[in-house]
């Protein structure tokens, strides 16, 4: 008898065999996590949001962008032709909640950044149809009238910091004189420009 017929003719063995090879494959994958900080590193350039940029996240957020717009490049050619190279991981390591969406009513924002001008921004902001007369997008007017109101701002990068985002004190201290003075477009406009801008291949 052969080593493989008494393997597969004996049940509890081939039972027990299994078990050995199914269970070593799956430490050979898990152990090496216990030894890694982090499975994701960050891409080569790749920056946490500054103070304004992390303010117009979250007016992104507050908005309900997310709603109408995705923020991740699949890799098929008909999306990698329209919007550029595809997203990757170790692109979104500062992205806390992650604003991936999966509605796709107007485009995928993910690289939208450098794009368009920031002024082409603010006047499609307040109004769509003012640039893309077609648009059913919402007007977003009050942007332009609301003053940039986040008095946490510093606490929110202090909160990031626990989680791994390297903002220093400097940046922190920095942050409300950052935001003084701005409007909610203005940080808006600093959050889109700044979307997708590290993995970006000019076509
Ligand atoms: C009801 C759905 C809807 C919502 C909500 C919405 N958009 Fe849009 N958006 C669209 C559509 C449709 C287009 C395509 C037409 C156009 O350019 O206006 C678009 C286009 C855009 C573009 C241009 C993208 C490109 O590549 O040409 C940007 C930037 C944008 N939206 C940002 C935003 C932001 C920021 C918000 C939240 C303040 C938002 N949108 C909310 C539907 C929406």
């Amino acid at each position: 008898m052969t080593l493989q017929e008494k393997v597969e003719t004996k049940l509890g063995l081939l039972i027990v065999l299994s078990l050995v090879v199914v269970l070593w494959g799956g430490l050979a994958q898990i152990v090496p996590l216990f030894f890694q900080k982090s499975t994701t590193q960050p891409i080569d350039g790749l920056k946490p949001y500054t103070a304004l940029q992390l303010a117009g996240r979250d007016i992104y957020i507050r908005e309900g962008c997310v709603g109408c717009h995705s923020q991740m490049i699949r890799p098929f050619r008909a999306e990698t032709e329209r919007y550029g190279h595809y997203s990757v991981a170790s692109e979104f390591v500062y992205d806390r909640p992650f604003l991936w969406g999966s509605k796709r009513t107007g485009p995928d924002l993910h690289r939208v950044g450098g794009r368009y001008s920031d002024d082409w921004h603010r006047v499609h902001l307040i109004n769509p149809r003012d640039v893309v007369p077609e648009s059913i997008m919402p007007s977003y007017p009050w942007l332009d009238e609301n003053q940039l109101n986040d008095p946490l701002i510093s606490d929110k990068m202090r909160a990031l910091t626990i989680v791994g985002h390297p903002y220093t004190d400097d940046e922190i201290n920095a942050a409300p004189a950052q935001l003084e003075g701005k409007k909610e477009i203005d940080a808006l406009i600093a959050y889109l420009q700044s979307l997708g801008t590290n993995l970006k291949v000019r076509r």
